[in-house]
C-alpha cells in the first residue's frame, strides 16, 4: 500500500473508487521498464500510453530540456516565435508527405483534433463552400476529449451524455473477427463495405454538405485494428470524387508506430490534414501538432484580410520551446536509431511472429498486428462481455507486465526501442498471466496467418 495521499488527484479515464482500493503507482522508469514504488519492475508494452516510443529516461532528451530551460524557458507564441519551434516544425516536415509542410502546434492530441476540424471549416469557407459543415467519422474511432473530438467519437461511452455536434455520420468500424481473424498486417475484408457506407452517407446528406472525413489510419483505442487492404486508398478516392477533405488522425500512428514515420507514408495515401501528438517528443513534454497541406494554408491566407491573424486560434504553450527542444532530441534518436521504420523491418517481423505464437492460449479468437502494434482478442465465454480483459490486465500487472485492455482485447504498442529479448519477456509474462487466469492451452500452438 502506498504512503502517498491519493485523495485529491481525480485520475482521467479511471474507476477512481476501484483505484483507491488497489492503487497502482509508478515511481521510476528506464528503457522499456516502469518501476512500482516497492522497486519491482513492470515491462511497459504500451510505451506509456502509445507515446514513449524511444524508451523511458533518455538522457539526450533530459539534457536538451534542461539546456532549453536555462536558455529560453518560454516566450509567447502569439505574434512571436522561437528557434526550437521553427526548427522542430521543419524537422517534422522532413518526414511528412511532400505537400504537407505546415505545422500548427498544440499541447495534446485532443487539441490537435479540434484544431484540425476548425482548419477544415476555415478552408471550406475560404473557397466559398461554407455549406460544407458535416463530418464523417467511424464507429470505434477515438479522437480525443475536446468538444469537436468528442463529437467525432465512435466509442459510445466517450460520447453519450455530453453536448456534441450532431453533424456527424459514422462509417462502420473495421474490426471483423468473423472474416479477418488472425490476419498479419492489413486484413482482406472490409474495404467494399466501407465504400458502400461512404456512398450511402454522401447520397443521404449531399456532398455539398460534407466538410471532411476524419479517421485513424489504424484504429487504436477502438482495439488496435489495421485498415483492410486498399481501405485508405479507397477513402482518399471517395474524398476526391466528392470534394471532401481527408483528415488522418495520426496521434497514435505518427512517429514510427506503423513502420513508417507516418501511416500516410506507410499506406501511400496523402491526406489533406494530419493530427499528431504522443510520440512527437517521446512522451516527455505535452505537445501535439496539426500538419497541413500547403494549398490549404494558402487558400486560408488568400481569403483572410492581411491586417489580422489568418486563424483566430491557438494555445499558450503552442510550440513551447521546451517541448520543441524535447522533440528535436527525440527526433535525433528516432533518426539515429532507425526507429521510425523499424516496425516494417526485421523487428516488426519478430514482433509479428512472437505475437502470433500466442494463438494456442485459451479463448483467443483473434490476433492482429501492424508495425509495432498488436492485439489479442479473447472470447469471454460465460463471463459478462468486457470483464475478461480487465482480469487479464490485472494479472499481467501483478506479473510485471503493462499492456492495455480494450474490452476483451489486450492491446500492445511497445516502445519502438524494444529489444528481441524484451519481446520474448513480454511473450512469457503474457502467456503466464493468461494461463493463470484461464488455464493451460489444450492443444499445441497452431500455425496462423
Ligand atoms: C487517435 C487519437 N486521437 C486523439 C487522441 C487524444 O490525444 P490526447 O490524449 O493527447 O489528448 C488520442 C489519444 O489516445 C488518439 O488515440
Amino acid at each position: 500500500m502506498s504512503d502517498i495521499n491519493i485523495d485529491n488527484w481525480w485520475l482521467p479515464f479511471t474507476n477512481v473508487r476501484a483505484f483507491q482500493d488497489n492503487p497502482r503507482i509508478f515511481s521510476r522508469a528506464e528503457g522499456c521498464f516502469l518501476y512500482k514504488q516497492d522497486g519491482s519492475e513492470v515491462l511497459d508494452i504500451t510505451a506509456g500510453l502509445w507515446c514513449c516510443n524511444v524508451g523511458h529516461g533518455r538522457r539526450e532528451i533530459a539534457d536538451a530540456v534542461h539546456k532549453q530551460l536555462m536558455t529560453l524557458d518560454y516566450a509567447p507564441p502569439f505574434q512571436f516565435g522561437t528557434p526550437p519551434g521553427f526548427e522542430f516544425a521543419q524537422r517534422i516536415t522532413q518526414h511528412t508527405p511532400a505537400d504537407i509542410n505546415r505545422v500548427f502546434f498544440t499541447n495534446s492530441g485532443s487539441e490537435a483534433v479540434d484544431t484540425a476540424l476548425k482548419i477544415a471549416h476555415l478552408y471550406q469557407h475560404a473557397r466559398d463552400k461554407g455549406g460544407k459543415q458535416r463530418f464523417i467519422s467511424r464507429e470505434q474511432g477515438y479522437h480525443g476529449v475536446n468538444v469537436g473530438g468528442t463529437s467525432m467519437q465512435g466509442l459510445p461511452t466517450n460520447r453519450h451524455g455530453f453536448p456534441v455536434l450532431d453533424r456527424v455520420d459514422f462509417l462502420p468500424g473495421m474490426l471483423d473477427i468473423s472474416r479477418n481473424a488472425f490476419s498479419r498486417g492489413s486484413p482482406a475484408h472490409g474495404t467494399e463495405e466501407m465504400a458502400a457506407a461512404f456512398e450511402n452517407i454522401v447520397a443521404m446528406r449531399g456532398a455539398d454538405s460534407i466538410c471532411a472525413v476524419i479517421i485513424e489510419p489504424v484504429s487504436g483505442a477502438g482495439g488496435m485494428v489495421p485498415p483492410p487492404q486498399g481501405y485508405l486508398k479507397k477513402v482518399r478516392e471517395l474524398c476526391d470524387k466528392h470534394d471532401i477533405l481527408l483528415i488522418f488522425d495520426e496521434v497514435i500512428t505518427g512517429f514510427g508506430r506503423t513502420g513508417s514515420a507516418f501511416a500516410a507514408t506507410e499506406f501511400d495515401v496523402v491526406p489533406d490534414i494530419m493530427t499528431t501528438a504522443k510520440g512527437i517528443n517521446g512522451g516527455t513534454v505535452p505537445m501535439g501538432a496539426v500538419l497541413i497541406k500547403d494549398e490549404i494554408q494558402q487558400a486560408i491566407f488568400d481569403a483572410a484580410p492581411n491586417t489580422l491573424p489568418e486563424f483566430f486560434h491557438g494555445n499558450t504553450y503552442a510550440g513551447a520551446p521546451v517541448a520543441a527542444a524535447a522533440g528535436l532530441a527525440a527526433m535525433d534518436i528516432y533518426e539515429q536509431e532507425g526507429l521510425l521504420t523499424c516496425g516494417s523491418g526485421e523487428k516488426g517481423k519478430y514482433w509479428e511472429d512472437a505475437l502470433h505464437s500466442l494463438a494456442d492460449l485459451p479463448q483467443v479468437i483473434d490476433i492482429r498486428n501492424y508495425g509495432l502494434l498488436g492485439a489479442v482478442s479473447f472470447d469471454p465465454m460465460e463471463l459478462p462481455a468486457k470483464s475478461l480483459g480487465p482480469k487479464i490486465h490485472q494479472r499481467c500487472f501483478d506479473n510485471g507486465l503493462l499492456c492495455r485492455a480494450v474490452g476483451d482485447n489486450m492491446v500492445m504498442s511497445p516502445p519502438l526501442s524494444i529489444s528481441h529479448q524484451e519481446i520474448d519477456l513480454f511473450i512469457s509474462r503474457f502467456r503466464q498471466s493468461v494461463t493463470e487466469v484461464l488455464g493451460q492451452p489444450s492443444s499445441p500452438a497452431v500455425a496462423t496467418g
